[in-house]
């Protein structure tokens, strides 16, 4: 039997199996949630002791544990692919918006809804599902292989960072392996060669030293709130362009042969303005929206906090302001730089009478990664005869930041083979994850670790 039957028999087993990884509620920046993030990463290590996987550690860090695999009995000439990926998930607020409790998974249409189903326990499960395919089927692995599964990259991989670069020895592969991306179209199968960075600022305006009366002293102290949106309106212009001094300096322009690449995928305005309902769109001024997304980097508000915001009115002049900004990067922009930059420029606009404090809450460069490398030509091939249809080649807007680390301690290629979809509500109220593409992205895997062996160098 092959593998990809021997999963097509399986399917409702898996099923079953991931719906139990999904009711374990790991959100990772929740300290009320520490043990169950702990309690997941239990699951998935006995899990892979279960499969087969003859090494399987749990590595604490200062924050959440890592969890740590591998098979190297294929033997010194046979290749190393590491996996990696994310157990824990994003918190589920606003928790009121979903049809249906986050940590107990239903099936609705051929899609499986609950926190982390796509992003990323989904996609992280489906290989572990491959790998024991090819154990029940063939006996063992036809090339080495090693997981690295953090409980972190939601909050920015703070320890794995340093795991990596002190354990390059025992990382050591000849590439990476990830899924934690999107498909570019249902039915498309994609390989993701961008990802782009990310600098998350918080920004805290201090006024007076107590909330005022609006009457008694409005008009002669500065409000926090307005100085805090005075800020705001000057970090990006009409035209969509950041106005960060010195924001642009090293973004990598895009080549006419990329431009023309990307052009050519036939990404859909109407498409996107349909999804998330909208009559227009909006961004830089001379990119299209895919260039927009992935190779232009960009600045939101993510979030407000401030002042009187209960029912009726209120007549106070606020103490207190704040500000959540998130600034998407590209390379060769850098996490630290653009921060710096940040709090040099909102320091130099800060209107008299408060006084700001800016916070680099966390970050990730941007990365690019070899489109032409053995490890890509295998997963293409993978992807092309399983879907049945040519793989596409896209750069995404969202970020992972360990990714960059690996190919500067490690120095192999990563390839980035994602089964999610941009609308399966990623850090969204009911996120859901595609079971056919659960299923297919495991006849991938299983795929792609064959041909691995085959097109790969040790
Ligand atoms: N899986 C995503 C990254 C991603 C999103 C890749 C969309 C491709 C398309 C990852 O889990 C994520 O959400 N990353 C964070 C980074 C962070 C918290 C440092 C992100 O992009 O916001
Ligand atoms: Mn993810
Ligand atoms: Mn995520």
């Amino acid at each position: 039997m092959s593998p990809s039957e021997y999963l097509e028999q399986n399917k409702a087993l898996y099923e079953a199996q991931l719906t139990d990884f999904l009711s374990i509620g790991s959100i990772s920046i929740d300290p009320a949630c520490a043990e169950d993030v702990k309690r997941c990463a239990t699951w998935l290590a006995d899990h892979l002791t279960s499969i087969g996987l003859p090494t399987v550690k749990i590595y604490p860090t200062p924050g959440h544990p890592i969890v740590y695999a591998e098979d190297l009995s294929a033997g010194e000439s046979a290749p190393t692919v590491m996996l990696y990926g994310h157990y824990d998930v994003q918190p589920t607020d606003p928790l009121n918006l979903w049809t249906n409790p986050p940590f107990e998974p239903v099936v609705r249409d051929g899609k499986i809804y609950a926190r982390g189903a796509t992003d990323d326990k989904g996609q992280v499960f489906l290989h572990v599902k491959a790998i024991e395919a090819i154990y029940k089927t063939h006996g063992k692995l036809p090339i080495n292989i090693k997981l690295l599964i953090e409980g972190e990259e939601e909050i920015g991989s703070p320890n794995l960072a340093p795991f990596v670069r002190e354990n390059a020895e025992l990382l050591k592969c000849n590439a990476v392996l990830v899924s934690d991306t999107s498909m570019f179209a249902p039915g498309e199968p994609s390989i993701v060669y961008g990802l782009r960075g990310l600098a998350y600022m918080e920004i805290n305006v201090q006024g007076p030293n107590r909330d005022l009366h609006s009457g008694s002293y409005g008009g002669a102290v500065q409000n926090p709130l307005n100085a805090l949106a005075t800020i705001i309106s000057k970090l990006k212009d009409e035209y969509g362009h950041i106005m960060v001094e010195g924001f642009y300096d090293d973004v990598l322009a895009l080549t006419e042969q990329e431009r023309a690449d990307l052009a050519a995928l036939g990404h859909s305005d109407q498409r996107l303005k349909q999804d998330v309902n909208v009559d227009t769109l909006f961004g830089e001024e001379g990119y299209s929206s895919i260039e927009r997304l992935g190779a232009r980097p960009t600045l939101d508000v993510n979030g407000f906090l401030g002042g009187f915001t209960g029912e009726g009115a209120k007549t106070v002049l606020p103490a207190r302001a704040m500000a959540k900004v998130s600034m998407r990067l590209v390379p060769h922009q850098r996490h630290d730089d653009i921060a710096n930059k940040f709090i040099n420029y909102v320091k130099s606009i800060t209107p008299p009478g408060v006084t700001v404090d800016i916070t680099d809450l966390h970050g990730a460069d941007p990365v690019l990664v070899n489109r032409d490398s053995p490890a890509m030509h295998a997963a293409v091939k993978a992807l092309e005869e399983t879907f049945g249809t040519k793989c596409r080649f896209t750069r995404e807007g969202g970020s992972i930041p360990v990714v960059l680390i690996f190919d500067q301690v490690l120095g192999v290629p990563t390839v980035l083979m994602g089964f999610g979809l941009d609308n399966e509500n990623a850090h969204s109220p009911d996120e859901h994850f595609d079971l056919g593409n659960f299923h297919t992205g495991m006849k991938a895997a299983a795929r792609y670790y064959e041909l691995v062996a085959e097109m790969v160098p040790a």
